[in-house]
């Protein structure tokens, strides 16, 4: 395998060197007051020197980012390591009340203060057997929690369902060979999604010292699996998928004996770089799962370079209309947030300006009942002019209109991973 390195340590993928708290932020145009809570984002931040050959982008020390917004005020902006034995550098985002912060693959959540300090591991009240995930999606129904979990060791993945009320509720072990990554998974009324493509544990990675002993794996089927939402596991069935890798569902719901799945399609993953995901750019695509004929038929959405998809949650595992997203061409100068109309067909662009890109958005509707497109896309927006980061508020229903507000941080945000609003 001839390999390649990339550097995740350049430019705004740099680590910031220090923990800041800053309070009452400088803020352009009007914060809606409904917008009280905390915007949250995590990411990696190693703590010392790394030798850019060796470092994996998903394996540095993780970093929390916080904005208190509240009535109309932007009340502080802090960061701080996520501090413990294990790196978790994930996701963050609020399970009965408490601030975690996940990752996937073998590191229990961390439980963080609403301050976003360290209070330690996370394991559900006792009730989690090992290994968590980043990504778990909220059933809208039920309150439930899916995630899927892997393991190096594992001959299986786990699909996991943490109650609402913070409690592991049930566990069911999913055979599948060569120990694939499985970064996400999406869910319907009916079914858990799952990702089982060709990125697999690599002995010979581990032996060679990876950080992440993850690699392509072209002798693995892809394939994608709908295991009943509420079990048995035995009930799985397997559908033949692209050649791809896929971190990210935007979402997937049921349309009668098809299952309609929304993903972020990468050509590859770690084929010729193995320290952080950089194999061609990623596009939006359908994917139709007909139940009746075992088929999986694809039909590309937005063909432009994409990551971090995003929808309005309480539309998960439902039909739904709107997507979002950030996008980057080769390079990371330049970063529009993007709205995905999947009735219309269109597209919406942001541009934030040259220099400019945003991070993951993340959308918060008006009010618990307001319709899909009612509400705000918020997003850490990295400006490479300043060397510095600023919280954008867009109006979803107006994407392409000015910012509603901009708070204004004293420091940049590197580019990481994912984040959540978590209202009062
Ligand atoms: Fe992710």
């Amino acid at each position: 395998m001839s390999t390649a390195t990339v550097s995740f340590l350049d430019g705004n993928f740099a680590p910031v060197t220090e923990e800041v708290t800053t309070t009452d932020l400088p803020v352009t145009g009007t914060l809606p007051p409904e917008l009280t809570g905390r915007l949250v984002r995590i990411g990696p931040n190693p703590r010392g020197p790394e030798d850019p050959a060796a470092y994996h982008w998903f394996t540095g020390t993780g970093m929390v980012h916080g904005l208190r917004l509240d009535g109309g005020r932007a009340g502080w902006y802090r960061n701080r390591w996520v501090n413990g034995d294990d790196v978790v550098n994930t996701h963050i985002i609020e399970v009965a009340g408490q601030t975690l912060a996940l990752v996937e693959a073998g590191a229990r959540p961390v439980a963080l203060t609403d301050e976003l300090e360290t209070v330690g591991p996370c394991d559900f009240g006792g009730t989690l057997d090992g290994s968590f995930t980043a990504h778990t999606h909220r059933d809208p129904a039920t309150g439930d929690r899916h995630g899927v979990t892997y393991h190096w060791s594992w001959d299986h993945i786990r699909h996991v369902i943490v109650g609402a009320d913070g409690r592991v509720r049930r566990e069911d072990h999913i055979p599948v060979p060569d120990a694939p990554m499985v970064h996400d998974c999406a869910i319907t009324e009916r079914w858990v999604v799952l990702l089982d493509l060709p990125v697999t544990f690599s002995m010979e990675m581990a032996g060679a010292g990876r950080r992440l002993p993850y690699g392509w794996n072209p002798d693995h089927a892809p394939r994608v699996g709908l295991a009943p939402l509420d079990g048995p596991p035995e009930d799985v069935r397997w559908f033949d998928a692209p050649s791809c890798f896929v971190f990210h569902p935007l979402n997937a719901y049921d349309d009668g004996d098809r299952v309609v799945l929304d993903v972020v399609r990468h050509p590859k993953m770690f084929a010729s770089v193995l320290n952080g995901p950089y194999e061609g750019l990623p596009w939006l695509e359908r994917w139709t799962l007909d139940l009746a004929r075992g088929t999986l038929a694809t039909d590309v959405l937005d063909d432009r370079g994409q990551e971090f998809p995003r929808l309005d949650e309480r539309l998960t595992g439902r039909p739904y209309r709107y997507g979002y997203g950030a996008a980057f061409g080769e390079g990371v100068a330049h970063g529009p947030a993007l709205r995905h109309d999947l009735v219309a067909g269109t597209t919406e662009v942001h541009d934030f300006g040259p220099g400019r890109v945003t991070l993951e958005p993340v959308f918060v509707p008006r009010t618990p009942t307001a319709a899909e497109d009612d509400g705000w896309l918020l997003s850490f927006v990295y400006d490479g002019n300043r060397d510095r980061s600023e919280v954008v508020v867009l109006d979803a229903g107006d994407f392409t209109g000015p910012p509603v507000a901009t708070v204004e941080l004293p420091v940049r945000v590197p580019f990481g991973f994912h984040g959540s609003w978590i209202p009062d």
